[in-house]
């Protein structure tokens, strides 16, 4: 959810290698994700597909190679050291599009570290079953890759945006912790005052956060990791207003998908993060419990 990267006077070409999530395997998970949370529909494992990395292309190879060159040379000096170790811990390569599956994958790695999962889906998920998956420390990742023409264009997640942009991240315990009462606070609510703000956090953290490291800020948010553009502007233009990071007002600020944001906010450390999501989740437990003892 939120992986939208912005897109500025760009317009999509080309097309995706859609063979890779047009078999039947795909075509079940996708019917099973839109019936999810429905009476005999709340299995995670269900979602899940094979990556079948034979279907990538010499182009789609290229592409991965080519966005990594660019974003990284960037990303050494200006991303986070949290997430620049775990692209090391997870054996994050150029050469080749992530393996999800056998010796090498990145799960091989992330399961030592933190027992994190990247699992591949046939595409969207609703929000709810996309919680779920997180509840269990896995992580939905789309596995088509964008055209080459549209290099910098991607109006849906694609596998540069999940495990180049997101997956880093969950080598590290305390990220670890922090996405994982994510979503199960957020599975838990059923109340859309608190859907809301818990999108909103999302936003905020997950897809465009920011931290600051040694007196310095740096990136740290996927939809920044993963954008050439997004990432230079969040952090020098003078069109960004930059907070501290508090969970209240983040939870009260709207945001908008199509542009480059306007409002980031900028942590101090991931344990502010991780222990500010902990009381914001116990505090939706105790409102469920309230609410199933008024029942009673
Ligand atoms: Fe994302």
């Amino acid at each position: 959810m939120g992986h939208h990267e912005n897109a500025v006077e760009k317009k999509f070409a080309g097309s995706l290698n859609s063979a890779m999530i047009a078999d039947g395997e795909a075509n079940a998970a996708q019917e099973y994700a839109n019936q999810f949370g429905q009476p005999g529909f709340s299995d995670p494992t269900r979602l899940y597909i094979t990556q079948r990395y034979a279907g990538y292309t010499q182009e789609n190879q290229e592409t991965w190679q080519a966005l990594y060159d660019r974003q990284m040379a960037y990303l050494a000096d200006h991303a986070s050291d949290t997430y620049l170790g775990g692209a090391r811990a997870i054996k994050l390569v150029r050469d080749y599009i992530p393996h999800l599956e056998g010796p090498l994958s990145v799960n091989t790695f992330l399961k030592q570290l933190t027992g994190w999962q990247s699992k591949a889906v046939p595409g969207y998920l609703p929000a709810k079953s996309f919680f779920a998956c997180l509840a269990r420390r896995e992580f939905p990742t789309t596995i088509v890759i964008r055209p080459k023409e549209s290099i910098d264009y991607l109006p849906e997640p694609d596998i540069f945006h999940d495990i180049f942009g997101h997956v880093p991240l969950h080598a590290d315990p305390v990220f670890a912790d922090f996405l994982q009462t994510y979503g199960k606070a957020a599975l838990l609510t059923e109340d859309p005052f608190h859907t809301e703000r818990l999108a909103r956090l999302f936003w905020f953290t997950v897809e465009f956060g920011l931290i600051k490291e040694g007196g310095q800020v740096k990136l740290y948010g996927s939809g920044l990791i993963s954008s050439p553009g997004e990432s230079i502007h969040a952090l020098k233009s003078k069109d960004v207003d930059r907070r501290p990071f508090d969970l209240e007002r983040v939870c009260d600020t709207s945001f908008e998908i199509d542009h480059y944001q306007p409002i980031l906010y900028v942590l101090d450390s991931f344990t502010q993060l991780r222990d500010a999501m902990s009381t914001y989740a116990n505090r939706l437990i105790d409102e469920a419990s309230r609410r199933a003892t008024q029942a009673a």
